[in-house]
């Protein structure tokens, strides 16, 4: 039974990929063969190469019965697909192989997720959530546990939702294996479990390791926790989180929480929260530590009940990742840098400087795949920015605002997407404003002052809306701008 389903499910995808509308697939991100992708899952460097499994249904553009789809590659930017590595067909997982981690024991590659089952013909409210594992030897094929759930409703505490409990993350410390859990105190409030284990099978329920104050959110879905030169960070994705100032305006929000780790006791003191990421489209972060001792970190670059365009269209493919970034600690706060990898794939450098700009300038670059470095010296400006995919009707406007010390995204003439502005406090260095911008196709990612806030957006602009322009009230100068190609 279980080859059948996996084999189901990957010989769809052989038959069908010719069907994929390409239009708006993305060059260097990555995404799904074919059908649907969500969070990415078991992300993790295992014998000289990256392996990043996600959320698939691989039979239609939406969700669905979750399936465990997998890429591996060797720099974080060129992926290769492997053979579907989960399919829901056990008793455990039968209605979804949700999101979950992976971790190398004695040379196999072990798989720890969330087995869903409905209960009852309600889906929104008839399921249940229980923790297994799937091994392989050579990290392709995977073989499912037989005494799954590892981790079974009983072991929920009292203080705990018994249904939702997903999203298992897992790592080692002193011999011993800890798993962060998702979860919710059923009033209301997210928070994550903590468990550990000596042999990934057993577990013992240690505390809740953290909770939130009544303003985190209301499940904490996909936790992660790591260390980074010595700080502790609890990273989780935070349900139906209410705005805060600009932050958190997305229906679903991501969180990296600084604070001070007891693992005796399994608690978490909080110290301190911030956004991961300041844009539309980004979701479900897991992070990876690599053999270069690099915590890289890769998110879903979609949100929850949005409109997704590929899914409406029938490009018969919707969802892709974040490019991998890699996580900085400085000044007690994260930053995320693309990794340096990329640079690898920059093609046809154009290198302009000290353009004036006064008004507005057209640039005498294209493109819908390349990467911009900007420094503009704001100079007497009260507001300057550019604007990407630009034609006579479409533009994407990323906008800085000197007296409100406000960087905005604008995406409401950025084509047939979902439209909304995203804001978020930035300060000037030396009046200096340095970007970083990544478009591929249909996405925007921008890093901010060398990484130190991130800005990331799906957009659906036309074929021909390829131009770029600056623009600025008052006299304003960018020093140098760099684009290359990215292929
Ligand atoms: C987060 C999430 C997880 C769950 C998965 C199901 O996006 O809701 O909590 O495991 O997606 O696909």
């Amino acid at each position: 039974m279980v080859r059948d389903k996996l084999q189901e499910a990957n010989e769809f995808i052989k038959n069908n990929k010719h069907k994929l509308n390409k239009e708006y697939r993305l060059n260097y991100h990555l995404m799904g063969e074919y059908g649907w992708i969500n969070d990415p899952n078991g992300f993790i460097y295992y014998k000289g190469k990256y392996h990043l499994f996600y959320q698939h249904y691989p039979y239609e553009a939406v969700w669905g019965p979750m399936h465990w789809g997998h890429a591996v590659s060797e720099d974080l930017v060129k992926w290769s697909y492997e053979p579907i590595a989960l399919a829901p067909d056990t008793n455990f997982d039968k209605d979804g192989c949700f999101s979950g981690t992976s971790i190398e024991k004695d040379g196999k590659l072990y798989l720890v997720y969330t087995g869903h089952v409905y209960t009852g013909v309600d889906k929104s409210k008839d399921y249940k959530q229980t923790q297994g594992i799937a091994y392989s030897e050579n990290g392709i094929f995977f073989e499912k546990y037989h005494g799954n759930p590892v981790i079974n409703s009983n072991q929920i505490p009292e203080a705990a939702n018994k249904k939702d409990c997903r999203d298992p993350k897992v790592f080692k410390i002193d011999d011993i294996y800890y798993m962060v859990l998702g979860s919710n105190d059923e009033k209301g409030n997210g928070q994550v479990l903590l468990y550990k284990s000596k042999n990934l099978i057993n577990w013992d329920f240690v505390n809740i390791l953290a909770k939130s104050d009544g303003n985190i959110g209301t499940t904490w879905e996909c936790p992660d926790l790591f260390k980074i030169n010595g700080k502790d960070i609890l990273m989780v994705s935070p349900q139906y989180m209410k705005p805060q100032g600009n932050n958190y305006h997305n229906i679903h929000s991501t969180v990296y929480i600084t604070g001070n780790l007891d693992l005796k006791k399994g608690i978490f003191n909080i110290n301190g929260y911030n956004p991961v990421d300041y844009g539309f489209d980004f979701y479900a972060p897991q992070t990876a530590l690599d053999s270069k001792g690099r915590r890289i970190v890769v998110a879903w670059m979609e949100m929850w009940e949005s409109k997704f365009p590929t899914q409406e269209r029938g490009d018969n493919w919707c969802g892709a990742m974040t490019l991998p970034r890699e996580v900085v600690l400085k000044d007690n706060k994260l930053f995320f840098k693309p990794v340096s990898e990329i640079e690898n794939y920059r093609k046809n450098e154009v290198s302009l400087e000290n353009i004036s700009v006064n008004g507005e300038n057209l640039l005498p670059i294209t493109g819908d795949s390349y990467e911009l470095q900007i420094i503009f010296d704001a100079k007497h400006s009260k507001e300057f920015g550019i604007k990407l995919r630009t034609s006579e009707t479409e533009e994407t406007v990323l906008t800085y605002s000197v007296e409100d010390k406000l960087f905005i995204f604008n995406r409401d003439k950025s084509g047939i997407g979902p439209k909304g502005e995203r804001k978020t406090e930035v300060e000037l260095i030396d009046n200096k404003l340095n970007l970083q911008i990544f478009v591929d196709k249909s996405s925007v990612e921008v890093f901010i002052n060398e990484g130190e806030k991130v800005m990331t957006g799906r957009i659906y602009p036309s074929r021909e809306s390829i131009n770029l322009k600056v623009f600025s009230k008052g006299d304003c100068n960018i020093l140098s701008l760099i684009k290359w190609d990215i292929k």
